[in-house]
């Protein structure tokens, strides 16, 4: 499966701020793409990292640059900001 980011662009998310994360994203030169609800409103910014299934919760556009950096090296989270819901193991 190619790799993809998803970034919820649903009412929730939006709320928090979710259409800035997509342009970060978009400027950090990955493949991404809006996508509806994740299911986790009012966790968001919601983000998901295909095909490895690492979840970002309350993502900000200042995390937006590390997040791509780590999806380029597939299979690699930062580990402190994985949604703790799905992630246990994460640092937070
Ligand atoms: S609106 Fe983003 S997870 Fe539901």
């Amino acid at each position: 499966m190619k790799q993809c980011v998803l970034v919820c662009q649903n009412t929730s998310c939006r709320q928090y701020g979710s259409a800035q994360v997509l342009r970060a994203f978009q400027q950090a030169n990955v493949e991404v793409r809006r996508s509806g609800c994740l299911g986790q409103c009012g966790n968001g910014p919601m983000v998901l990292v295909l095909p490895d299934e690492f979840w970002y919760d309350r993502v900000s556009p200042s995390q937006v640059p590390m997040i791509a950096e780590q999806h380029r090296q597939q299979g690699c989270p930062v580990r402190p900001w994985l949604y703790p819901k799905f992630h246990p193991d994460s640092a937070r």
